[in-house]
């Protein structure tokens, strides 16, 4: 069994009332931040181009990455530039440090430990921002755009990457969803929640940025196992909960998202998951 697929229980549920930022989130681990900047997805390539492509750089913009981990996307973001820098903020050292030794340094990429709902930067000073598979993280999303928003200069772009889930058409649907972010959580602690694109959109929309653009895109497998599907791996964790205990779950799960088939030590899996790409613009 790969890394990717062991449990990690790693993190500590603690007490109800314990809301504290103190709480250490797998990616503070030197080990799982240097494991998860080793995995490569042709998907997530892809995504990184697309969100690139939203960005509409014109080469000498200041632009934020927020949650930037490893930098990931920081870094096909940064060929792009000519004059200008990304600025990535972290709350996990352990992922900037994977970053910041990387052998092949990103260009014009500085990186600032902090929180994402409370950023260390002057209101109006970046041209372009950007979360990447950080979203469904936060505890506190609409703190997060808020704050996107504060240091954004006026006319300023937000492009925010996340899978996206299905909008809820009926209790089955509701009850699928709330199975499947309990089994996130147990890996990914408990502020993680996936979202729609529309409660994307009304995320920004609240916090008062005009949405230009959305696009949704849709990557059909059919292989043995999850690798190489951004948040691919936690969903056979699903099913086969599922299989157990809900069948009508198990049902919609395979109508919405994908079916599986075990056999031997492997797991053939075929279906689609969507990811959201969202562009927020800071009214003039
Ligand atoms: C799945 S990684 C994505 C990293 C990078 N954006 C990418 O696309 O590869 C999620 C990142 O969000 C960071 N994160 C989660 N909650 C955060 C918060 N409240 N403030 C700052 N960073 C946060 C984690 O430390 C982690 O590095």
């Amino acid at each position: 069994m790969s890394e990717e697929h062991k449990h990690d229980h790693g993190h500590d549920h603690g007490h109800a009332h314990d809301h504290s930022h103190d709480h250490k989130t797998r990616f503070h681990d030197p080990q799982h931040a240097a494991e998860f900047d080793r995995r490569t997805s042709e998907i997530r390539d892809d995504l990184a181009e697309k969100l690139a492509d939203m960005l509409a750089l014109q080469g000498d913009e200041q632009i934020l990455d927020l949650a930037t981990g490893t930098g990931r996307v920081a870094r096909p973001v940064a060929k792009r530039l000519k004059t200008g820098r990304i600025i990535g903020v972290d709350q996990a050292l352990a992922m900037l440090d994977v970053g910041h030794q990387h052998e092949d340094p990103i260009r014009a990429y500085y990186q600032g430990a902090g929180e994402a709902d409370a950023v260390p930067f002057k209101s109006n000073s970046f041209d372009r921002a950007f979360v990447s598979f950080s979203l469904h993280h936060f505890g506190n999303p609409a703190g997060v755009v808020t704050e996107v928003l504060r240091v954004l200069k006026n006319g300023g772009r937000f492009v925010v990457l996340d899978p996206i889930i299905e909008e809820a058409k009926d209790s089955v649907d509701v009850a699928l969803e709330t199975k499947i972010n309990q089994v996130f959580r147990r890996t990914h602690g408990d502020d993680f929640r996936f979202h729609t694109a529309s409660s994307i959109q009304r995320l920004l929309t609240k916090a008062g940025y005009r949405i230009p653009r959305t696009n949704i895109l849709s990557y059909s497998f059919n292989q043995e196992g999850m690798d190489g599907i951004p948040t691919g791996r936690h969903w056979l964790e699903v099913a086969e909960e599922v299989e157990k205990e809900a069948p009508e779950l198990a049902q919609r799960l395979k109508k919405n998202y994908f079916t599986w088939h075990r056999h031997d030590d492997h797991v053939h899996v075929k279906g689609s998951f969507s990811y959201g790409l969202i562009c927020g613009v800071k009214p003039e």
